[in-house]
């Protein structure tokens, strides 16, 4: 499993839950956050301010792909015939493309899910699975975490406090 931006809010989720179905996975992220992620289990890093993923990888099953827009098509050819490919933003695809390399693309909005969140409140409570903490703001200083989101490189999430 090959994870585009894979410090951030969903892509530390997904690279932990990658590991717990037991998938060799490959973090994408910049540079600083490479410690990081191998703490979370990923198995190789790529610093994608340094070098193109898509030139150094193949025959991937599933990309997740936490960055998305018209870029998010460059991953196709990583992927073996049979892979998947998730965007979680809806990009640009070519179905002609897709069909040739016979790899599927779908996305989806997220939506509460009761059995879900149980079973990761589960997953949570074994310390399979952490919540990296990026910073921390009080709901009136709601402004200032905006601020924070807005200068990029997040890690994990950015938790508002509610008095
Ligand atoms: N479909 C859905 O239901 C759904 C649900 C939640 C979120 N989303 C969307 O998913 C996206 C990600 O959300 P998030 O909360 O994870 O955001 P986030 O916490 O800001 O994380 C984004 C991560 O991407 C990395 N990044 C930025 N540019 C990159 C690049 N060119 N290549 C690789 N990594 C890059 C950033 O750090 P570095 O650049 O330092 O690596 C950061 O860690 C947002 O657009 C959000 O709207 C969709």
């Amino acid at each position: 499993v090959l994870i585009n931006g894979a410090a951030g809010g969903v892509g530390h989720f997904a690279l932990q839950l990658a590991k717990w179905k037991g998938a060799h996975v490959i973090a994408v992220a910049s540079g600083a956050h490479a410690p990081f992620l191998s703490e979370l289990g990923a198995d190789q890093f790529i610093d994608y301010t340094k070098s193109r993923p898509e030139e150094l990888v193949h025959d991937i099953d599933l990309v997740l792909d936490t960055v998305g827009g018209p870029d998010s098509k460059r991953f196709l050819r990583t992927l073996k015939r049979g892979g998947a490919q998730f965007p979680v933003l809806p990009g640009d695809f070519d179905e002609e493309e897709t069909v040739k390399l016979g790899v599927t693309v779908s996305s989806a909005q997220v939506r509460s899910n009761g059995a879900q969140l149980a079973e990761l409140g589960r997953l949570l409570d074994a310390g399979t699975i952490h919540v990296a903490i990026d910073s921390t703001f009080a709901l009136t200083d709601a402004r200032a975490a905006h601020e924070r989101a807005a200068r990029g490189h997040i890690q994990g999430k950015i938790v508002l406090t509610v008095a």
